[in-house]
């Protein structure tokens, strides 16, 4: 018998630009034409079926007048196509249209879009680059900055997936303006998210100007696109692969996943949080680590953003809970929730471990207190 010993050590740069803006499509174009992408000339731009005629045509356009190859593959915006089969559809007909592995994806979307794509990149030809030009203040504030990419089971969301960083973000905010305002406020519950876990000064700044994000206020928007992906990336650069900080991002979400799932789609991914965040104040209220008052305005501010703040009555209160076990924090079977302490901050449990253990019942008590 003999072994071999294969070193594989490696030294893997995967920095980025993360450019916030407005209109940024000739922006993008001039990059790739600088090398953003090498020598790469062949394009397959993805995106959904509304964002395919506001943004992603001219993308596409622009990049066939600029001598490129490129193709505009589109499948049914919404979350229900962020799946394996959509994945393969956008797979098969990237293949049928000859991309092999000298080609580019470039995800022009919200974050099913990005999250999808990326995906798709990650594996296609056993990894292609891509480029996320990000057109909700969902994706612009969470999904299109730090890597994470996937497609939801029926199980639950984003349990299939990989860690790929894109080659550069584009955060377009004259995109906003098309934005349905139920989608609007999806992207602010990942913001006021932000501002509870890592800064107070944004929750005030927040507290105060709110309802300008619905005005399109450029100071407001360009404040809050710099602020959500600082606070992103600050994390992400720490932690890249979720061994520990990376959860904090998390607050929110134990509830919030679980009940995107349950609501069958019915809430967006941001209202979904929005739920989740309240659970999570009132778990932090309950462990002493927030004050009834501190929770009270987290609340209110997710109402001022037109967001639910209460579980739907037609959400089925034990199939939650049960749904809570299929969250990623779950360890040994035991449920671990992200809580805040006071606002702006996060407790921190133990070396390198922001989740902490909760029991079935404690869980339930929060829930059913959340009519
Ligand atoms: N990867 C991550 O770290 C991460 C973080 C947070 C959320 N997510 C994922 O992001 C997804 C939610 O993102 P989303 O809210 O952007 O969803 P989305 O991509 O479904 O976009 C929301 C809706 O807005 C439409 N739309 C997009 N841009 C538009 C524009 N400019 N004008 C008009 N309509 C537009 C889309 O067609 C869609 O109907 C979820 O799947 C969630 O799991 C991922």
């Amino acid at each position: 018998m003999s072994t071999f010993q294969v070193e594989l050590k490696k030294v893997v740069d995967d920095s980025y630009e993360i450019e916030v803006g407005y209109e940024l499509q000739e922006k993008l174009i001039e990059d790739i034409k600088n090398g953003l992408v090498g020598k790469i000339r062949k394009f397959a731009v993805v995106t959904d079926s509304i964002v395919k005629p506001l943004y992603a045509e001219r993308i596409y356009r622009m990049l066939l007048l600029a001598g490129y190859q490129a193709e505009l593959i589109d499948f049914l915006a919404g979350e229900e196509s962020k799946t394996r089969q959509v994945k393969e559809y956008v797979e098969d007909t990237m293949l049928a249209k000859g991309f092999r592995r000298d080609c580019c994806i470039i995800a022009v979307g919200g974050g099913v879009v990005t999250d999808l794509a990326g995906f798709v990149a990650g594996t296609f030809g056993r990894g292609v680059p891509f480029i996320n030009y990000a057109t909700t203040l969902l994706a612009a504030a969470d999904a299109s900055v730090g890597g994470k990419t996937a497609v939801d089971t029926p199980l639950a969301t984003n349990l299939i997936g990989l860690f790929n960083q894109p080659e550069k973000v584009y955060i377009d905010i004259a995109t906003w303006k098309t934005l349905p305002k139920r989608q609007l406020s999806s992207g602010l519950a990942e913001t006021i998210k932000h501002a509870c876990l890592a800064n107070y000064e944004f929750f005030e700044y927040l507290s105060k100007n709110i309802e300008k994000v619905f005005e399109n206020d450029d100071a407001v928007c360009r404040k809050i696109a710099h602020e959500n992906c600082r606070i992103k990336y600050q994390v992400v650069m720490k932690d890249e692969r979720e061994s520990g900080l990376r959860e904090v991002l998390n607050l929110g979400h134990t509830v919030g996943r679980a009940i995107e799932t349950v609501s069958g789609y019915r809430l967006l991914h941001g209202e979904a949080v929005a739920i989740g965040l309240v659970a999570a104040a009132r778990m932090s209220e309950k462990f002493g680590y927030c004050t009834a008052e501190e929770a009270e305005r987290v609340t209110a501010l997710l109402d001022r953003a037109c967001l639910p703040t209460q579980i739907p009555e037609y959400i089925n209160r034990e199939e939650l809970v049960k749904k809570l076990y299929t969250d990623k924090k779950v360890k040994n079977g035991q449920l671990r929730f992200v809580l805040q302490k006071g606002i702006g901050s996060i407790v921190q449990i133990g070396e390198n471990d922001f989740a902490r253990p909760v029991s079935e019942e404690e869980a339930r008590e929060v829930i059913l207190a959340m009519k």
